[in-house]
């Protein structure tokens, strides 16, 4: 017998206010044409006044809840993975536990930046593969807004604020070995690989803190660099996940990329040699909304019918720290 965690349910929110590349162009040096060429970014939705993180999670999460037909007291630990929490503690996973009304369990949050839903997905994996929770609930939820200085034109226009939330519960397959060709595949997280080197964090930071400042920063970047290690990175990782799994690009039904950038995913399709018919795009509507962003896209495709029981799924991410990770999964 094989433990698994299967993804029984998923969730989303984003804020109601729609900023246009048009609304940018109104205060910065910048244009819809410059920033749709070069990200693909057409709008992002940003959270209003006293709308925080906890808050897009929570939405993202009792949704994810309602569709898995979960109630919120079955949930076991619940994992935020955020760059932008409430406060510097409590952790916002608590907040949320408190709002969701589930209690008792483990409930933390978990800094990977844009890489954070993935590594969010690795921890829940393990800790129910090795039986300590059997429901977990990963969210990805951001307020990047915040963190941004509105009058640098090279990073304010790329970031959005939203969140996406999965219900994993645990799944016993008696007699599955996983061989044997993909429909003897249990449904689940098949395998999580997470990588960070921090020698390069310059490339992609927060110029605050409170251990450093005593404040909260603003995010910096050096796009053209970050760009060129999203490439290596992104393409390492998913030889990794395919190899792990004995599967080609063609085995692959869905690629859930992170959305930083449409000339990334489009590069690391080229790479799989897959049709852009396979891959869930939402940064032209959402922006990079850093760890919200795969379960952002998930949610969406899945309502929309696009996945399907039984689908593979390819999901990969790459962001500060440098940290970067993909997850393959039979929905
Ligand atoms: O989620 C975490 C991972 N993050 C990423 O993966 C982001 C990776 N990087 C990128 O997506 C791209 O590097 C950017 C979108 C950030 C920038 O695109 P680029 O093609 O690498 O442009 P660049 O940085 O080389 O800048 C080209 C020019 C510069 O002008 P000069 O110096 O050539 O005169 C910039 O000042 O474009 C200028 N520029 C802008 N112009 C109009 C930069 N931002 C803007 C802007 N509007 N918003």
């Amino acid at each position: 017998m094989i433990v698994r965690s299967q993804i029984v349910g998923c969730g989303s929110y984003l804020p109601e206010r729609i900023v246009t590349n048009d609304e940018i162009a109104t205060f910065l040096d910048t244009s819809d044409e410059w920033i749709t060429a070069r990200t693909g970014i057409r709008q992002r939705h940003i959270a209003a006044e006293g709308e925080y993180t906890s808050d897009l999670a929570f939405n993202a999460a009792d949704g994810a809840l309602r569709n898995a037909g979960i109630r919120a007291c079955e949930v076991d630990m619940i994992v935020v993975a955020t760059t932008t929490p409430d406060k510097t503690f409590p952790a916002t996973a608590t907040r949320v536990q408190a709002m969701l009304g589930a209690e008792g369990g483990p409930a933390f949050d978990l800094q990977a930046v844009c890489t954070g839903f993935i590594y969010g997905l690795a921890v829940a994996d393990s800790f129910i593969r090795l039986g300590q929770v059997d429901t977990a609930i990963v969210i990805g939820a951001e307020t990047m807004s915040r963190l941004l200085d509105w009058e640098d034109r090279n990073t304010c226009v790329l970031f959005g604020d939203g969140a996406g939330a999965v219900v994993l519960k645990s799944n016993n397959h008696h007699g599955a070995s996983g061989s044997g060709g993909r429909e003897n595949l249990p449904r689940g997280i098949l395998s999580t690989h997470l990588h960070s080197d921090g020698r390069f964090g310059d490339l992609l930071h927060v110029d605050g803190g409170p251990s450093s400042t005593g404040t909260v920063g603003t995010l910096q970047m050096s796009g053209r660099e970050v760009f060129r290690h999203a490439v290596a990175n992104l393409a390492d990782v998913l030889e990794e996940a395919l190899a792990a799994n004995e599967m080609t690009p063609a085995d692959i039904d869905w690629v859930v990329p992170h959305q930083a950038n449409k000339r990334i995913i489009d590069g690391t399709m080229r790479k799989l040699g897959l049709g852009d018919d396979r891959v869930i795009v939402t940064i032209e509507r959402h922006a990079n909304t850093s760890a919200a962003s795969i379960p952002l896209a998930l949610d969406e495709a899945v309502r929309d019918g696009r996945i399907q029981p039984g689908q593979i799924l390819l999901m990969e991410a790459m962001g500060g720290g440098m940290t970067w990770g993909a997850g393959l999964a039979r929905w």
